[in-house]
């Protein structure tokens, strides 16, 4: 859990490869239904172009059956961002018999925050993340791991949008994280993502290292 820009994406990309875990985002399964074009694909977009959150009956149907799909082993990344979606998710994965283990809190700055985002760019072939400054690829606007594909901008990175995003990651997700605060028996790891991200990496790998099979 974290602001747009703490590295939640990033992370995840590195630690699913570390410790072989599936990746779920779903702002990146509600950006591929988006790119579909479909009639949910444009209710989702009214919503994330807007900065705003999607609301709760679209996202819990959506994740719901992408968790079904992936079964256990998942890392989640950008759900559940409001109270009401922590609670289904837990209901889902009590029925599962396979509840949560740990979740991986990440701060930034805002100012930082803000260079991130509108530096970032992202592979559409392979979703890899990138960054103009920060994490250029070796050809610049190319992807390193395939052939001749150009990186592309979010719709969502711009500046004004940014703002928006961390306004409702404040109104409405920061409380998801007191939420599960309450419980003793998960695991809270916290994590200063202004860092670099192999110090961040490496601080989250040592920490999750206890739940390897
Ligand atoms: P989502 O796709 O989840 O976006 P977000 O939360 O705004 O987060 P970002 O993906 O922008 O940031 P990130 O933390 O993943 O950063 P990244 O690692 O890429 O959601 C988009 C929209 O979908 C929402 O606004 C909402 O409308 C909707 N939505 C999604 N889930 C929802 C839900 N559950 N409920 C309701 N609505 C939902 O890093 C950013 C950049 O910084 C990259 O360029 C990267 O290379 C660089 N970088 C990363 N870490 C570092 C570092 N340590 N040092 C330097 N650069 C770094
Ligand atoms: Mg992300």
């Amino acid at each position: 859990m974290g602001p747009p820009g703490a590295g939640k994406g990033t992370q995840a990309e590195r630690l699913v490869k570390k410790f072989g875990m599936k990746h779920l985002s779903s702002g990146d399964i509600f950006r591929a239904e988006k790119a579909s074009d479909s009639e949910l694909g444009r209710k989702l977009a009214s919503y994330m172009d807007a900065g705003q959150l999607v609301p709760d009956e679209v996202v819990v149907e959506m994740m719901a059956k992408a968790v079904t799909q992936a079964g256990d082993n998942i890392m989640l990344d950008g759900f559940p961002r409001t109270v009401a979606q922590a609670e289904s998710l837990d209901e889902q994965l009590a029925e599962a018999g396979s509840p949560l283990d740990a979740v991986v809190v990440m701060t930034a700055n805002d100012d930082i925050i803000i260079k991130r985002i509108t530096g970032r760019r992202t592979c559409p072939a392979c979703n890899r993340g990138y960054h103009v400054t920060f994490m250029p690829p070796k050809t610049e606007g190319y992807c390193e791991d395939c052939d001749d594909v150009e990186l592309t901008q979010r719709s969502d990175d711009c500046e004004e949008t940014v703002r928006q995003r961390l306004e409702a990651y404040r109104a409405q997700t920061e409380a998801v994280i007191g939420y599960y605060r309450d419980r003793n028996l998960l695991k809270i790891i916290d994590v200063d993502g202004n860092l670099d991200a192999e110090i961040v990496s490496g601080e989250v790998i040592q920490a999750l290292a206890s739940f390897e099979a």
